[in-house]
């Protein structure tokens, strides 16, 4: 007997809510140009979830710069007896921890509503979370391919249900692969806009006005059949190094490309191989019903119109019951 399960609402999360609130509101203003003026917004009922869920978010981020701030002060204070460098190993900080650096450094305060902080704790929850349920989606509608990903999972696992290292995650390359082609049917930033600055020549004689504004529209891009043949079909074999090759480097963008890009991808993509990984080791995904497939809407980040249902069973000979 499977549980059935919603893999993309948590709306009991008031941080989830606060997240699409202003994500929802930001959109809507932004196509309803008589709304630019802040004094009038402030008073509609856009502006007021607006301002509701950016207090919630700014509280949220400020609790988490305090809280690793201390933690700072505690290693100071030299509670850590054994530093990484005395274990010969590469210490790598975590971007907070660089900007509470720099803060420091500069003698300002990194405070709640710093937009850096905002952006990438913004930036990498809900495009994320949206691709993994579209992931357990595509894994619960493709049992061969799941069946692929549990050996795999099973064969760098083992056994072992310890802490996952990043070499063990490196070793998941069908699950990568899984994610890559998941990220190509299902884009979490499915259009993503440039305002063009200078004249811009491009093939077949043309030139692009500056001040031209740009949409790259991912979601189409990624089913363009000169790219991606017969391309509503899952295949994450497209992703093998030898079916890239000769494939246009920016035919495949999810994370955008060029100086703007996803400062967050390459973390983004051990968060996502780490969890599916996780969730396959435990349990079997399986449709609600057959043929079932989401209704998918673009509400700033691709997400589904009701969440993704699927089915959770326990894997058998799993280590531990999901
Ligand atoms: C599936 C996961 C993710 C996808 C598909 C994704 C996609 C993208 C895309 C397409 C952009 C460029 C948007 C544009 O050009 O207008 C972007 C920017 C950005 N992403 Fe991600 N992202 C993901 C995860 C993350 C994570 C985990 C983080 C942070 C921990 C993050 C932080 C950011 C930031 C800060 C930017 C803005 C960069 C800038 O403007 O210079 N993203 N992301």
């Amino acid at each position: 007997m499977g549980t059935k399960v919603n893999a993309q609402q948590d709306s009991k999360s008031p941080y989830v809510s606060a997240v699409s609130d202003a994500l929802l509101s930001v959109h809507m203003r932004s196509v309803q140009p008589w709304l630019d003026n802040d004094w009038m917004y402030n008073r509609t009922k856009g502006g007021k979830t607006l301002n509701a869920a950016l207090k919630v978010l700014h509280e949220y981020s400020r609790e988490v710069i305090e809280s690793r701030r201390q933690e700072r002060q505690e290693r100071r204070k030299g509670s850590v007896s054994i530093s990484d460098k005395d274990l010969g190993l590469k210490r790598r900080e975590a971007f907070l921890d660089l900007l509470l650096e720099a803060s420091d450094s500069a003698g300002a305060a990194l405070s709640d509503s710093d937009e850096e902080v905002d952006t990438f704790m913004f930036g990498g929850h809900d495009t994320t979370a949206a691709a993994m349920s579209f992931i357990f989606y595509n894994l619960a509608a493709n049992p061969e391919v799941q069946a692929r990903l549990a050996e795999e999972v099973a064969e760098v696992f083992g056994a072992s249900d310890g802490a996952v290292t990043s070499q063990d995650l490196a070793q998941l390359k069908y699950t990568e692969r899984v994610i890559k082609e998941s990220l190509r049917l299902y884009p979490s930033v499915p259009l993503f806009a440039r305002r063009i600055d200078e004249e811009l020549p491009i093939t077949g004689g043309y030139v692009i006005p500056a001040g031209t504004g740009a949409l790259i529209a991912c979601y189409q891009m990624n089913r363009n059949p000169a790219f991606f043949p017969d391309p509503e079909k899952f295949d994450p074999d497209r992703f093998l190094p030898e079916n890239c090759t000769g494939r246009h480097p920016y035919a495949y963008v999810p994370f955008s490309a060029g100086p703007r890009n996803c400062i967050g991808q390459k973390f983004g993509m051990l968060q996502m191989k780490s969890t599916v990984a996780k969730v396959v080791r435990h349990c079997v995904l399986s449709l609600p019903r057959p043929g079932y497939k989401p209704v998918v809407t673009g509400r700033v980040i691709l997400r589904a119109e009701d969440g993704v249902q699927l089915k959770v069973s326990p894997r058998k000979m799993a280590i531990s019951p999901c």
